[in-house]
């Protein structure tokens, strides 16, 4: 094939160059050049030794990787249908690009879901329903009795994302839009800067790199009292998260590509610009359940009393046990506890850990969840949830299962105008959401976005009452298992809560 291949591009190069002798136009002139340049190109490529396919198939192979780099853009307009796109579906994608542009939200002439399928979900109505504009509970009051600045919460919050994962501009289009809808944004691992001081309320993240809250310390991240009690005491500051994993990379620390860390990021969670910077997959501030305690107690305090939580996707059940039981018989507890789920996303993760490390959100809820019940603890912690909540169903299904708030990561990307080209680890992001090339930041205009982010949240939070309205409900927060319905089996319909409670 390789010598088919050169023999016809060098034919080609000929027969043009015969032609430009007998006919000298402009128009023959570019047709050799072109042969020209695909013949060289050719003998390139067979002549190379680093591709096997290049040298046998030369300029052609080119196209394979075109469209191997192209499949997902290819696959996501041409052939992607409206509920088989991942990780978020079409179907999904645009509900929050409308919600978001506050555009149609309807969908016309019927589900195109599978009613009849196994794992179907849905809720009943009431012959009943109530009036949406009444329905309360879409705030919630998170402290436990050892904290001393309560916070009064939107139960849904955007969840950790750093800058140096997203770019300034889409942190400030974040905070901005939290600000106008009067809810929380999480700074994400990689410390505050100055794009999350926009005057929207923040969630300060604590990670195992301990940037905005560390030192380093002989080439060793560890966290500070005096630099996290400068931070912490921010007005803007109304909870602390101490991340100790998230679904996407459970047990392996942070990874901000070399690529994304310029000298910014760089300065701002002190570290050296144009590296890779990874987090180590475990904290060094404590190394068993009663320092665990102290810490958050020590964090507590050095914060002035706001909520602590810590963050995990749930892994080994016996560590989470011991740990729950550890809080109530030391009478000491965190204010909350995030919990996110396998499914949940990431700017960039090792491939093994985002397909097979983690508990699922559902199962690790509800287990957790089972857990401050059994000890007492429930009235205590809230749970917040995370694991790819996109609509009002997604929400209220969550919120059932025991979760009293939930975090939203990639929705809220999506209402910034991710696309889901899903290049967020090379610096390309197209839409100027997930990127620190300044030419690509500069496509995200915040003062355009701001807003979106803001019609989001409250779109999706009227959409959550509306259908609490529709079952006859009247608080979100009197949402149970028992509202909500799986079929198991062909002709099995059974409630959450006797599949996960009973
Ligand atoms: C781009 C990106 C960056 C993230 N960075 C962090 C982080 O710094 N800390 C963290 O705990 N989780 C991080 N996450 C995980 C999210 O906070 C969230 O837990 C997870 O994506 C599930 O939510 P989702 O399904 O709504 O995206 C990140 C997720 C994304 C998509
Ligand atoms: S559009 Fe940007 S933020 Fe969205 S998935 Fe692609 S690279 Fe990531």
């Amino acid at each position: 094939m390789r010598n088919t291949l050169l023999t016809i591009f060098i034919s080609v190069t000929i027969l043009f160059g015969v032609l430009v002798y007998f006919i000298p136009q402009t128009g023959t002139i570019i047709l050799l050049s072109i042969a020209g340049f695909l013949t060289i190109i050719a003998i390139y490529d067979s002549l190379q030794t680093k591709h096997s396919l290049l040298r046998a198939f030369p300029v052609i192979a080119r196209l394979r990787w075109f469209f191997e780099d192209e499949r997902d853009k290819i696959q996501q307009y041409f052939i992607e249908d409206n509920l088989n796109g991942t990780p978020i579906n079409r179907e999904k994608r645009s509900i929050v690009y409308q919600r978001s542009k506050l555009s149609k939200d309807t969908i016309p002439f019927g589900t195109q879901h599978n009613v009849y399928a196994k794992g179907y979900e849905f809720v009943k109505h009431s012959l009943f329903p109530k009036d949406h504009h009444h329905i309360a509970g879409d705030r919630v009051l998170f402290g436990s009795d050892k904290c001393t600045q309560k916070y009064d919460a939107s139960i849904i919050n955007i969840s950790a994302m750093s800058f140096g994962s997203l770019s300034k501009n889409a942190i400030m289009a974040l905070n901005q839009g939290a600000k106008m809808g009067n809810f929380a944004h999480n700074t994400g691992e990689g410390g505050i800067s100055p794009y999350h001081l926009q005057g929207g309320d923040v969630i300060f993240q604590v990670g195992t790199g301990y940037f905005g809250a560390g030192k380093s310390v002989n080439g060793k991240r560890v966290f500070d009292d005096e630099t996290f009690r400068e931070n912490a005491i921010r007005p803007e500051i109304k909870m602390i998260e101490i991340k100790f994993s998230q679904g996407a990379k459970p047990g392996h620390g942070g990874i901000l590509p070399a690529k994304k860390n310029t000298p910014e990021i760089a300065k701002i969670r002190s570290v050296a610009p144009g590296t890779q910077v990874d987090s180590p997959p475990s904290h060094s501030a404590f190394t068993n359940y009663e320092e665990m305690i102290s810490f958050i107690q020590n964090v507590r305090d050095l914060s002035e009393g706001k909520p602590v939580g810590i963050k995990f996707c749930a892994g080994n059940n016996e560590e989470i046990e011991t740990m729950i039981k550890a809080f109530a018989e030391a009478n000491n507890y965190p204010d909350f506890i995030s919990v996110d789920g396998g499914e949940g996303g990431t700017g960039a993760a090792p491939m093994e850990f985002t397909n097979y490390i983690g508990t699922p959100l559902t199962e690790g809820l509800v287990f957790v969840n089972k857990l401050l019940i059994k000890y007492n603890l429930k009235n205590q912690i809230k749970i917040i949830a995370s694991g790819k909540a996109v609509d009002a169903f997604d929400i209220v299904k969550t919120l059932s299962l025991g979760a009293d708030a939930i975090g939203m990561a990639r929705s809220f990307m999506l209402s910034l105008g991710c696309i889901q080209a899903r290049e967020c680890n090379l610096d390309t992001c197209p839409v100027g959401v997930a990127t620190q090339d300044e030419s690509l930041v500069k496509a995200l205009v915040v003062e355009k976005k701001n807003i979106r982010v803001k019609n989001y949240h409250d779109q999706t939070i009227k959409a959550v009452k509306e259908v609490v309205a529709a079952m006859g409900v009247a608080s979100i927060a009197d949402l149970k298992a028992s509202h909500v319905f799986r079929r198991r089996k062909d002709e099995e319909i059974v409630s959450f809560e006797d599949i996960y409670y009973k």
